[in-house]
């Protein structure tokens, strides 16, 4: 049987779609034919200008993944504009900005925000978001990362958090098959982003040749090279896989 991964008449949320490696899974997602709803914190004008000036079709929209209130009142205006929702790729993280260390030296704020938005946030996006998805099925695919997959030390709140999140997978796969909605995660490991460049800091160069030198093929991933695996689990083509996690990691932990 041939595949062909066509999302025409489909639409997508992506939160944390303003930078980085939502805004990647945002016009993949576009050019494949989802009409998408970029949600961030941050203005996603550019995300939203990408995918026009390609033909595609998208909204921007300002929201806090970590307030239930701001996640449903996307979730409304989202439906009410575009009459469906189809698939919703969990990606907005605190992950550039939170400060790593020993596990005994962070500070139990940054540990709570890392919840707040990693963890409760993907929970807030399902709640608001999947809902809709009853009727007609739909594929949600939450971002972990090969922090929880392989355990990254000197930074316990995101490793954890991100744990948290194949959990969840796990579980809302369960609850949710019976509606035709599939729910998986994706793990990659180190991706060239800002975030990244941001997270690592002085320390960015080494940790990355310590990530690459555990890959089976050795060179540091590139946005584009998420972009295939988000598009598989958000269509048909992935249509008895549920409950997964996936590593893009170039062959880093084998799940
Ligand atoms: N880049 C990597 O090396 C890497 C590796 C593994 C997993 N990941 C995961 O991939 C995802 C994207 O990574 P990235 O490198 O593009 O990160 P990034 O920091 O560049 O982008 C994250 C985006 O999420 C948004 N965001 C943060 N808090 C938010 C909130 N409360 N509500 C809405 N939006 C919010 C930010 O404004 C930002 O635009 C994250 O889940 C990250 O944990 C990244």
């Amino acid at each position: 049987m041939m595949v062909k991964i066509d999302l025409t008449g489909k639409v997508a949320v992506v939160t944390g779609a303003a930078r980085g490696l939502g805004r990647a899974y945002a016009q993949g997602l576009a050019k494949a034919g989802a009409t998408v709803v970029a949600l961030d914190l941050s203005d996603c004008g550019d995300t939203v200008r990408d995918i026009e000036a390609s033909g595609g079709r998208a909204l921007g929209r300002r929201c806090d993944v970590g307030d239930i209130t701001s996640c449903r009142d996307a979730a409304d205006d989202a439906l009410a504009r575009l009459g469906r929702l189809d698939v919703l790729v969990n990606n907005a993280a605190l992950f550039a900005t939170l400060k790593t260390g020993r596990f005994d030296s962070l500070a139990e704020g940054d540990w709570e925000s890392c919840m707040r938005v990693n963890v409760t946030g993907v929970w807030n996006c399902c709640r608001a978001f999947v809902p809709p998805m009853r009727e007609r099925g739909g594929s949600v695919v939450n971002i972990s990362s090969l922090a929880a997959t392989y355990g990254l030390p000197n930074a316990l709140h995101y490793t954890t958090s991100k744990a948290a999140v194949i959990g969840l997978t796990r579980g809302l796969a369960r609850e949710l098959g019976r509606f035709g909605i599939r729910v998986n995660a994706v793990a990659p490991a180190a991706v060239e982003t800002e975030g990244m460049s941001q997270f690592f800091g002085d320390k960015k160069e080494d940790a990355v040749r310590a990530v690459v030198a555990g890959q089976s093929i050795r060179r540091v991933l590139r946005t584009d090279d998420l972009v295939g695996t988000i598009l598989y689990l958000a269509s048909d083509a992935s249509s008895m896989v549920t409950g997964q996690t996936i590593a893009v990691d170039g062959g880093t932990v084998s799940l």
